[in-house]
């Protein structure tokens, strides 16, 4: 045996000595479970009847829904992109086109990212929104939400909150009560002149099944979908808005459903579901590159807040309260604590390669990037507030790259905000691009066909 082939069989064997001894799947898979990370199809999950799920596809699919009937929740929550916009920042009502080629035309940009609305039937699934505006008590069901009648455990519009048993119910009751995603501007109609939530809430259910039991107003379709999916309810009087978010939260956590992604099957027991990089991925994530510290629990998210210094794009949040253009300051918007400034929710990882662009802002494109944000969020935002471009890998339309904040002031905040991100870990390339493959582990596609938009023949 010559040197160069005795060399090169040595380090064949260092090499896959290197990975047998130091990947083990049973370790992994401990590691995971130590960390409340299991598979989801070992997760309770509402499920509710085919007739009100059918509902709520059409609900779900509804531009009446809106004040000025051109905006559905599937507009920026679209199956087709992974149950969001696959935009940075959403384009509310009075935009046009789906997807990444919306365009504003008289459209509102939305402050924040559509996120995605996969496994929110999990009872596990206790917070949404970037803020974590909105949540319900895994225990005694109570809700937190920006209606007062509906949150605690004895709310005075009982008669709403009794129908929302899980997240994605009480979200649904939102988006409809916002002037720039689906209600429209005072003066434009009924429901943006409309004097509070209850009263935007009691007009659109007027709008789908009418006065009198269904003999005056309301649409047919809806008329005759409400008597099928609430068969105990006598009189359509008594359907309120809170029947209709319950269908369409019953559609969201049947279609948009996240458990069968091959990282399911490796924690149900299955050691050959994960490839190798996958698995070196994984232990990145659990050790070196510390994600699990954060990204932890059934669904990776500890459902609390960080800043990880994201970049803004964006006009942000909260400029009714006097916030500058282009400041988003997140959780603190909320509490009104200056130590919560820039901190979001942990996003969940389940899907979390379908739903780009990511971040709260979603001016991070590629999961190499919201990468070496969290472990150089100096560098990688010095460098993106320079020259933005090089990190758009999308045809966006010029205008989100316009939207960019450059302000050195607020970069500067942002930047010493950051704590607790997994700064100062040196990856290579090799690990982030491990860490990517195992977030690619987390992938289930097979909501594409039960998320499908409602045939004609079913109108
Ligand atoms: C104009 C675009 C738009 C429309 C229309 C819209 N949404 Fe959203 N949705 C968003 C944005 C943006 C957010 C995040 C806002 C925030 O966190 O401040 C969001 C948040 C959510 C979330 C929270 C997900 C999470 O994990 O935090 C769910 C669920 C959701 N929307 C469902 C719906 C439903 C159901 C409808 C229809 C009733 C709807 N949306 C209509 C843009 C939209
Ligand atoms: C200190 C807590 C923390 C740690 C540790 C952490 N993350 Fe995050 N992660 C977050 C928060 C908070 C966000 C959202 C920030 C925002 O939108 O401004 C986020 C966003 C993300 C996103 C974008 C998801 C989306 O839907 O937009 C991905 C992907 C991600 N993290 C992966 C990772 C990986 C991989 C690691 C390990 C290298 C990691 N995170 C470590 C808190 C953390």
């Amino acid at each position: 045996m010559n040197l160069s082939r005795f060399i090169l069989v040595g380090l064949l064997f260092w090499g896959t000595g290197r990975v047998n001894a130091s990947v083990n799947s049973e370790d992994i898979r401990l590691l995971f479970e130590k960390n409340g990370v299991n598979s989801l199809q070992e997760e309770d999950i509402s499920r509710e009847t085919p007739a009100l799920i059918r509902l709520g596809k059409h609900l779900f699919f509804e531009k009446a829904l809106s004040g000025n009937r051109n905006i559905s929740c599937a507009t920026c929550h679209h199956p087709r992109f992974g149950s969001g916009d696959g935009l940075p920042v959403s384009l509310g009502t009075g935009g046009l086109g789906l997807g990444p080629s919306r365009f504003k035309s008289q459209g509102h940009l939305i402050p924040r990212n559509a996120p995605a609305a996969f496994n929110l039937g999990f009872a596990s699934f206790s917070t949404v929104m970037w803020d974590g505006r909105i949540s319900i008590d895994p225990d005694t069901g109570a809700l937190k939400t920006p209606e007062k009648s509906l949150n605690g455990e004895n709310p005075p519009a009982a008669h709403i909150a009794s129908q929302l048993r899980n997240i994605a119910a009480v979200q649904a009751m939102f988006p409809v009560t916002s002037n720039h995603e689906m209600r429209g501007a005072p003066g434009e109609n009924e429901i943006a002149d409309a004097k509070g939530n209850l009263e935007v809430w009691r007009l659109l259910t007027e709008r789908l099944v009418g006065q009198q039991n269904g003999n005056s107003g309301g649409i047919p379709k809806y008329i005759r979908m409400f008597r099928a999916a609430y068969p105990s309810v006598s009189n359509l009087d008594h359907i309120n808005f809170g029947h209709v978010a319950r269908a369409i939260a019953a559609y969201e956590n049947y279609a948009f459903r996240a458990d069968e992604s091959p990282f399911d099957e490796f924690m149900m027991g299955d050691d050959r579901a994960l490839t190798r990089a996958q698995l070196q991925g994984a232990k990145l994530f659990l050790q070196k590159a510390q994600c699990i510290r954060c990204h932890s629990g059934p669904h990776l998210t500890d459902f609390r807040f960080y800043s990880i210094g994201a970049p803004q794009l964006g006009a942000g949040k909260g400029q009714e309260a006097g916030e500058p253009q282009g400041e988003d300051r997140g959780l603190a918007l909320i509490t009104g604590n200056h130590e919560d400034n820039y901190k979001f929710k942990t996003p969940t990882l389940r899907n979390v390669a379908l739903t780009g662009p990511w971040t709260h802002s979603g001016s991070v494109h590629s999961l190499y990037d919201v990468i070496q944000l969290h472990t150089k969020p100096v560098e990688f935002c010095e460098s993106y507030r320079n020259d933005p471009r090089q990190y758009f890998y999308k045809e966006y339309s010029e205008d989100f790259l316009s939207l960019v904040d450059s302000d050195y002031l607020r970069f500067q905040a942002r930047m010493s905000s950051v704590a607790n991100s997994p700064s100062k870990i040196s990856l290579t390339r090799d690990e982030i691009n491990d860490l990517v493959a195992f977030l690619h582990s987390l992938t289930d596609k097979s909501f594409y066909a039960r998320a499908e938009a409602p045939s004609e023949d079913e109108l």
